[in-house]
């Protein structure tokens, strides 16, 4: 099994050039089964879940040619079947983005059921009603969703009793092709969202409320839709967690290929900890804090502070001078990462969905051990300022969501390794 290793760092310095959102790139590829033309999509990251899901198209039966490890073209004209199998679905639950276009254009599929992740349950209920709300018949069988919807999908009043961000994508790609308005109210509005909302309104498919809560969606009533070549945007979640390595080693780093305007409850967190920046359109380069303030976080749906930034600034807290408080609202059990960074010497006491952390804390490497996706990140952000060496095992979780780690991080001053056990 692969695994980091990760010397302690002095501060870092240079640039690091921003890949494309995965959180975008997944609802994006899944839009392809609505389309009737092939689809180009550029800027897409080079990692693990962006490729899992390109098998599960592609064993639907899209056809897919790679230009580059970051571009593709689709084209979904010939699905043979819609069976969304255990075997790729295990891998990336977002596989369920499939679910919607399925249903949509054939009045049919059966998509495995998610099961939960090391974060928690990760429930698909809220994706089940809506559909079911749109007339179709679900029957959950064997560890499947039994979609069926005879005559396709009419339009609906579809009220979230949460917010849900592949809750509301699927809802999205479902109405595209349904019968009529659906009328969606407390959808997600991520810029990943936004991004999925504004190439299906480019490829003919009336949207009102794109970037708010409310969207009214007219479907096509089956009628296929023309994909214009895509690019797409920049991850936020990437970005932030390069700032906090920037922030927790008092360097000054530049950002490449960002949109500032997606960072701005990142950056205005930063701020409030000590942070500048001197930003420009697509870039932004961080200037180091004086001293490092204590602050609280509370996860909130976008616009808000973000659930997957979360373990990063945890990481970095535990560098700041007094105690910080992070409340986590959005998982249940995304403290996976708490108990690793204790044995780097952080000081961290939880009590439900509240995490305490004492600054500052000197850590020292030792081996810790990767649970989820943004918990490694905050592992990898903690080890540059661990005395020693810190090795970091089961990163297959990091592969999933990070293209290039190790080159980006070496590329910025970074002592870093992988290497086999
Ligand atoms: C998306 O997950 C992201 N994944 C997650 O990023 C992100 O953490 C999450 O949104 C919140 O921002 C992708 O976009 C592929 P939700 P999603 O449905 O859609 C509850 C990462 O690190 N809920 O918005 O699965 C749910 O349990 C990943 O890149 C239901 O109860 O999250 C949670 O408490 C991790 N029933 C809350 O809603 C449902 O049917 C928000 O979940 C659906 C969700």
């Amino acid at each position: 099994m692969d695994y980091l290793q990760i010397k302690k760092s002095p501060s870092l310095q240079g640039k690091v050039s921003i890949s494309g959102a995965k959180n975008s790139a997944l609802p994006i590829l899944a839009a392809t089964l609505l389309s009737q033309n092939e689809v180009t999509i550029h800027n897409l990251p080079d990692v693990a879940d962006v490729k899992t899901l390109a098998k599960l198209l592609e064993h639907l039966g899209v056809n897919i040619t790679w230009h580059n490890p970051t571009s593709l073209t689709c084209h979904a004209q010939n699905i043979v079947h819609q069976r969304a199998i255990y075997d790729i679905v295990r891998k990336m639950r977002a596989s369920i983005l499939v679910l919607g276009p399925l249903l949509s254009r054939f009045g049919y599929c059966e998509v495995s059921l998610p099961g939960g992740c090391a974060i928690g349950a990760r429930p698909v209920d809220l994706h089940i009603k809506a559909m079911e709300k749109m007339g179709a018949n679900i029957q959950i069988k064997g560890g499947y969703i039994i979609a069926e919807a005879k005559g396709g999908l009419k339009g609906a009043d579809i009220l979230f009793d949460k917010i849900t961000v592949t809750g509301s994508e699927n809802v999205i790609m479902a109405a595209a092709l349904a019968q009529g308005k659906t009328h969606i109210i407390n959808a997600a509005k991520e810029p990943e969202v936004v991004q999925l909302c504004e190439i299906l309104s480019s490829s003919g498919v009336r949207i009102e409320g794109i970037g708010g809560n409310e969207l009214i969606i007219y479907g096509t009533g089956g009628e296929l839709l023309n994909f214009a070549p895509i690019r797409v945007i920049p991850d936020r979640i990437e970005a932030g967690t390069y700032l906090c390595a920037g922030a927790i080693t008092h360097s000054s780093i530049t950002l490449e290929n960002i949109e500032n305007n997606h960072l701005s409850a990142i950056t205005d967190k930063l701020e409030e900890i000590g942070f500048g920046f001197n930003k420009s359109e697509h870039s932004l380069t961080l200037l180091p804090a004086k001293t490092l303030k204590p602050f609280e976080i509370i996860t909130t749906e976008y616009p808000g502070f973000p659930t997957d930034m979360q373990a990063q600034f945890m990481a970095l807290a535990t560098q700041c001078e007094g105690t910080s408080v992070i409340e986590e609202r959005l998982f249940e059990n995304r403290f996976m990462h708490v108990s690793e960074l204790q044995r780097l010497g952080a000081d961290i006491s939880l009590k439900g969905n509240h995490a305490t952390i004492k600054g500052v804390s000197p850590l020292v490497g030792a081996d810790v051990m990767a649970t989820d996706l943004r918990a490694s990140s905050a592992l990898v952000v903690a080890s540059l300022v661990s005395e020693g060496t810190t090795n970091i095992h089961r990163i297959y979780h990091l592969d999933r969501g990070y293209e290039s780690l190790e080159r980006k991080l070496a590329q910025l001053g970074v002592n870093i390794v992988r290497l086999r056990s």
